[in-house]
């Protein structure tokens, strides 16, 4: 929104905006750095605060869930891919329809033991995916891609092996997230107790399964015509106030 067309103005003009521009490009990159330092690598980012008309998208996600890969791979990105984060306030917790339990033969006063839907596998997907979305929310085109990554490379499914280490971190690289940072948050045993507990408080009790979508807090049906969170997310964005060239079509107003 800075950059809005210059194409009228004069030459003098032209200079003041680019100068304006330099100065304003300056101060995002040194805020970035300031804040967030080496792990810093983004090439297209928001500031906090900046978007004040975005609008609020939760959804609620497995690591192997062939139902979730799909959404997120498909619509969720395409979507994402078109509003982007000006738009989106996108936040993905990958938590879904795990549960703490009693384990039989437990002592009293053992923990309740954590049991993913798709086995041990997909406990030890949604730590990977819950450290990078810690580590890097509210910029989700950050994590999406590490996100649509695994989804692509592992194993949709049941299994009670843990992941290979190898395609994580090949995630990571090829989508240019830290890999140092995540496995030492995987690795995090006090860490990982404390994020699995606060995905499942974002995980609101009422979900009937993955994926669960809502927009500024209400839950949207997805459909197979592919529009149904295009429409979800524009109606509430013009409702905020907001314009957008991919909220105009006929398809959502
Ligand atoms: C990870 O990447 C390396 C180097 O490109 C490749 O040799 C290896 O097979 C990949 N591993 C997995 C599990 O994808």
């Amino acid at each position: 929104m800075f950059f809005s067309p210059v194409s009228s103005s004069s030459p003098v003009e032209l200079t003041l905006a680019s100068k304006i521009a330099a100065v304003l490009v300056a101060s995002i990159l040194l805020h970035g750095f300031l804040f967030h330092g080496s792990a810093w690598k983004s090439r297209f980012y928001q500031v906090p605060g900046s978007n004040l008309l975005a609008v609020k998208v939760k959804i609620l996600t497995e690591a192997l869930c062939i139902d979730c890969k799909q959404f997120v791979n498909g619509q969720l990105s395409e979507v994402y891919n078109a509003l982007g984060p000006s738009v989106m306030d996108l936040q993905i917790v990958p938590f879904g329809n795990a549960k703490f339990v009693h384990v039989d033969g437990a002592e009293r006063g053992d923990k309740p033991v954590l049991q993913c839907q798709h086995g041990v596998a997909e406990c030890d997907g949604n730590i990977y995916e819950q450290c990078v979305v810690m580590q890097l929310y509210p910029y989700a085109q950050r994590y999406l891609p590490f996100l649509r990554c695994l989804y692509d490379e592992l194993p949709m499914g049941h299994s009670d092996q843990l992941l290979d280490r190898d395609a994580i971190a090949n995630c990571s690289t090829a989508s240019d997230v830290e890999w140092v940072d995540i496995a030492a948050c995987h690795d995090d045993e006090k860490q990982v107790a404390l994020l699995q507990k606060r995905a499942k408080s974002q995980t609101p009790s009422y979900h009937k399964g993955v994926p669960w979508v809502e927009v500024n807090g209400r839950h949207v049906e997805i459909t197979d015509d592919g529009a149904s969170l295009l429409r979800a997310v524009c109606r509430a964005f013009i409702s905020n106030g907001g314009t957008h060239p991919s909220c105009s079509s006929s398809l959502v107003v």
